[in-house]
């Protein structure tokens, strides 16, 4: 089988990974693999079951009952399912972001999602977002960028995001709730949110959507030699 590519981002929630993530990949033509996604369809399963999502071993327990999959629409969109059930809104409400904070700090969970991520980067070109790609997912990605942008701005956009979704926000909760979530995901033990040595920064603080999309897509035709 050919050798396929691979581009991991990594970042922050709020810095635009997953916007950015989904056009460079229609622009290369490449997969975009969503692996907040598949954290957040874990979480909702032991928000369904009244789990703790910080007890490892009933959440480990519930990973061998659930069956959480992958597919892609006809425009190459990313679908998640719970027990067949078509859970692509659902993961999205504000509450789960934090059981999927919670859930992925879990050993079991991670280990247990690995193989899914890698399968999909053996299979296709992939853009792959998440916290730990280019750390620990693929260490041998082809580029690797870490996005971010300062609290402040990601709270905003997220808040916007929310106001314009139609549901309730509130910033000053929605910043706190960033901070707190910056903070798990970066001081967690197991692939916590870090930079990878060979990952080339891009920091969105100050750039629109589109100037970060140029930014990275110009990096990453450069890197793999392409145009
Ligand atoms: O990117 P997101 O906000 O949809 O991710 C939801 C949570 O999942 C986030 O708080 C951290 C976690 N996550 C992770 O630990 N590793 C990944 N590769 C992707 C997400």
């Amino acid at each position: 089988m050919e050798q396929k590519r691979s581009i991991a981002i990594d970042g922050p929630s709020g810095a635009g990974k997953s916007t950015l993530a989904k056009r460079l990949a229609e622009q290369l033509g490449f997969r975009y693999v969503d692996t907040g996604a598949i954290y957040r369809t874990v979480g909702l399963a032991v928000q369904r079951h009244g789990l703790d999502p910080t007890d490892g071993a009933a959440v480990g327990a519930l990973l061998q009952d659930i069956d959480v999959s992958i597919s892609y629409d006809d425009t190459g969109l990313q679908r998640m399912a719970l027990q067949g059930e078509d859970v692509t809104a659902a993961i999205r409400m504000n509450e789960i972001s934090a059981y999927a904070s919670k859930v992925s700090a879990l050993p079991a969970v991670r280990d247990f999602l690995l193989d899914t991520q890698r399968d999909m980067a053996r299979r296709h070109d992939v853009v792959m977002d998440g916290r730990d790609i280019g750390t620990v997912v693929l260490p041998d990605a082809d580029v690797k960028i870490y996005l971010t942008a300062a609290a402040e701005a990601r709270a905003k956009r997220r808040y916007l995001e929310l106001i314009q979704r139609g549901q309730q926000a509130d910033l000053d909760t929605i910043l706190r709730e960033v901070i707190d979530r910056d903070r798990r995901d970066m001081e967690r033990e197991i692939a916590p949110l870090r930079q990878a040595e060979d990952a080339v920064l891009v920091d969105t603080t100050e750039m629109d959507l589109e100037q970060s999309f140029q930014a990275m897509l110009h990096l990453i035709q450069e890197k793999l030699g392409v145009k």
